[in-house]
């Protein structure tokens, strides 16, 4: 049973302030060949890539909210952590920036690239970013537990400094630090309404959305979302980081406390949060041969750049459910693609070893 309209959903979400950071809504179109390729179900791709900001992806969405509360709340530098190559940092640097709040960010080393200033790292150094490198182990994402006293060293630095620093969780998901609200999520709660007018428009509906989850928030309000706006779409987040017994929960925690905050009364589940960690291969940002492969099928067939560690783990799980049968032939389903295109070129080397392999 659909629980809401669009306008009142959107009606929820615009009671809270946000700055304009994006070009809305994002396109929406048919992959008519990696369709036919794959010889259905029909896929669609919604370019949260291009959402305008420093190379686009979803976390500009985010971020719209996020800004907004840190000039609300009077804060100078944003504090936040992630990997060397973070979309998530560079964004909230690139953001923040342009609205005249200095940025600190603490990135982990938890893969083995070259340490060049490339990709997400070069732009943190043009941004002027304050950038404290930390060693971590490989594949794995480093937790807010483990950064927190790294975090709270920084914090405590700026303030001594007279600043006033405002703390954001990694990839703005969980409520934590000077976040006091889901506004990460809220912003894809708008998102799905975006793509469920887009499909409509079309006379259309959405029976799936796949997408690349990392912290949570994003696929959070895309649960929401759909729980609010459709008689049964799913949402289908394929893990790039975390198992799915804990990582679920999280993503759980999140969309019930976006459900709360726009009083929407939906009574989130846990059945509502899908995640599949059969595509982490050797674990977070680590680049094999099914990756590369992905991104050529992706780039050779409908002219559109996946990055190696969000979104072409997301596809090559989308194609592995379709070639399984995971999903009926008339089914369609909406390919989130959520940016990260700034990681494919410190990648280099290990994409072109991996496509020069024979199989
Ligand atoms: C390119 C890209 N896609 C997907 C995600 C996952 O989004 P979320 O952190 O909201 O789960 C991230 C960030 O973690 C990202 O940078």
């Amino acid at each position: 049973m659909i629980a809401h309209k669009t306008h009142d959903v959107l009606g929820r979400v615009g009671r809270f302030p946000r700055v304009d950071l994006i070009h809305r809504p994002t396109p929406l179109r048919k992959l008519e060949r990696l369709t036919a390729r794959l010889g259905g179900p029909e896929i669609y791709v919604k370019r949260d890539d291009l959402t305008g900001l420093a190379f686009g992806g979803n976390k500009s969405r985010k971020l719209e909210f996020i800004i907004r509360d840190m000039l609300e709340k009077r804060a100078d530098v944003a504090i936040t952590w992630g990997s060397l190559q973070s979309n998530w940092c560079m964004q909230t640097a690139a953001a923040a920036r342009t609205f005249g709040i200095k940025s600190v960010l603490v990135l982990f080393k938890n893969y083995d690239l070259p340490p060049a200033v490339d990709g997400n790292l070069l732009l943190d150094v043009i941004l002027g970013a304050d950038i404290r490198i930390q060693k971590a182990e490989k594949g794995k994402v480093v937790k807010s537990a483990q950064a927190m006293s790294v975090l709270e060293e920084v914090a405590r630095e700026a303030r001594g400094q007279g600043h006033r620093p405002y703390l954001v969780p990694v990839g703005g998901s969980l409520v934590r630090g000077d976040m006091d609200k889901p506004l990460g999520a809220v912003s894809y709660v708008a998102a799905f309404a975006e793509i469920v007018d887009g499909m409509r428009a079309g006379g259309i509906e959405p029976d799936y959305v796949v997408h690349s989850t990392g912290s949570g928030g994003t696929q959070a309000g895309l649960v929401v979302g759909a729980r609010a706006l459709t008689d049964g779409c799913r949402v289908i987040g394929i893990s790039v980081s975390d198992p799915k017994g804990p990582f679920a929960v999280d993503v759980l925690e999140i969309a019930r406390a976006t459900d709360e905050v726009l009083g929407l009364g939906l009574d989130v589940r846990s059945e509502d949060v899908v995640v599949f960690d059969e595509y982490l291969g050797e674990g977070y940002g680590v680049v094999d041969k099914g990756v590369a492969e992905t991104i050529r099928l992706v780039f050779q067939t409908e002219g559109i750049v996946l990055d190696p560690v969000y979104t072409a783990k997301a596809m090559m799980g989308l194609i592995d459910l379709v070639k399984t049968g995971f999903f009926k032939k008339t089914d369609r389903i909406v390919f989130l693609h959520t940016g990260g295109t700034p990681a494919l070129f410190p990648n280099r080397e290990k994409i072109v070893d991996c496509l020069a392999e024979k199989s």
